[in-house]
């Protein structure tokens, strides 16, 4: 639409919201679904392949659906102050939509283990940011207690405004496909995401938006994946800093999805999410967070297993500029340095 309200406007009858709700929005949503024909051709057999870029969000990832929802709420409930545990790109969405509310922004971060992008959004936000020497699963724990102490509302994927704003991007594809995908691959951490894309898609189907529902195909960084071990990771490792989670808070509603849609959880290693970083960005121009590549990873590694004609969405969560440092150490080129001024020098290093 040319004229785009942000999503609770947009998707207002399926939203658990009324007049009365104070709509806090930065007009997140609407996001491209953009065809990656350098990963349909990898797979062959006229599969097809588009990116759900939700790194096009107003702060570069797929959490300002969940925010739009969840902080509006909170202010309707008249909240003055709301707390997340992060691994960076939820602490960015909840201080910019509390902060546009008037409310104060906690945010607990793993010391260390946050992309230099997403902490620099927190801080200029205005967000209370607090690094806790122990990892996203031990703040999840920490804030949950304290929205049970103190007057915080919990702004993380258990508070279920957060997963109805973004059950709102399963519906946007929809919109564009004209039908639900056959499958749809996306990366998996606390497990939120793929729940809500799941209720979405339920939800259309219901009221006959789609004719069909897509199988949901998970996919954890190989260092921290419960869902395929079966178990909680107490000490979780990954380069995708955003995923680096041991015990997802949706859990049971995750397997849910995965089962009733007879899908599958799968683990990626780093280096495979880093060939597929680099794969969208040199090859598509698509630039995402490492994160964001399991989904494009974990495609091309059971491509040999993708029905022949399927139409494929894979989600992009987060965008490429939350996370520099990854970019450079990881990049194909370096640059060419100490090079004189003069166009004689240049055109050597460009091989004319
Ligand atoms: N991709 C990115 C870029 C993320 O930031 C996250 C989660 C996920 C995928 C996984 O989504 O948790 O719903 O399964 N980030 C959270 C955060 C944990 O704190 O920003 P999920």
């Amino acid at each position: 639409a040319n004229n785009w309200q942000g999503l609770i406007e947009t998707y207002r009858s399926y939203l658990p919201v009324s007049e009365a709700t104070p709509v806090v929005t930065l007009l997140e949503g609407n996001t491209p679904l953009i065809p990656v024909p350098s990963i349909s051709d990898r797979i062959g057999r006229q599969v097809k392949v588009s990116i759900k870029y939700d790194g096009l969000n107003p702060t570069g990832s797929f959490k300002d659906r969940g925010m739009t929802m969840a902080i509006s709420k909170a202010k309707e409930a008249g909240a003055k102050a709301v707390i997340c545990a992060s691994t960076g790109n939820t602490s960015a969405s909840a201080a910019a939509y509390a902060r546009r509310a008037g409310m104060r922004a906690f945010v607990i971060i793993p010391d260390g283990y946050v992309a230099l992008g997403k902490l620099a959004q927190a801080l200029l936000y205005g967000a209370e940011v607090i690094a806790i020497k122990g990892n996203f699963d031990d703040a999840l724990k920490i804030v949950r207690e304290a929205s049970e102490n103190y007057p915080v509302t919990l702004v993380n994927s258990v508070n279920p405004y957060r997963l109805q704003g973004q059950k709102t991007a399963a519906f946007e594809v929809v919109d564009v496909l004209g039908d639900a995908p056959d499958w749809l691959c996306i990366p998996v951490g606390n497990a939120g995401n793929i729940t809500a894309y799941w209720m979405g898609f339920n939800e259309y189907y219901q009221v006959n938006k789609c004719g069909k529902l897509p199988k949901m195909m998970g996919f954890q960084a190989a260092g921290a994946a419960p869902f395929i071990s079966g178990a909680p990771v107490p000490n979780p490792e990954t380069m995708a800093t955003a995923i680096r989670i041991g015990n997802p808070a949706n859990w049971d509603k995750a397997l849910n999805a995965q089962k009733s849609s007879e899908g599958e959880f799968n683990a990626v290693t780093d280096r495979e999410i880093l060939d597929a970083y680099r794969i969208l960005a040199s090859e598509e121009g698509i630039f995402c967070e490492p994160a964001s590549a399991a989904s494009v990873a974990g495609l091309l590694k059971v491509k040999d297993r993708v029905p022949a004609n399927s139409n494929i969405v894979c989600v992009l969560t987060g965008n490429g500029l939350k996370d520099p440092d990854s970019a450079i150490t990881h990049s194909i080129n370096e640059t060419y340095k100490d090079i004189e001024p003069n166009l004689a020098d240049v055109a050597k290093v460009m091989g004319f």
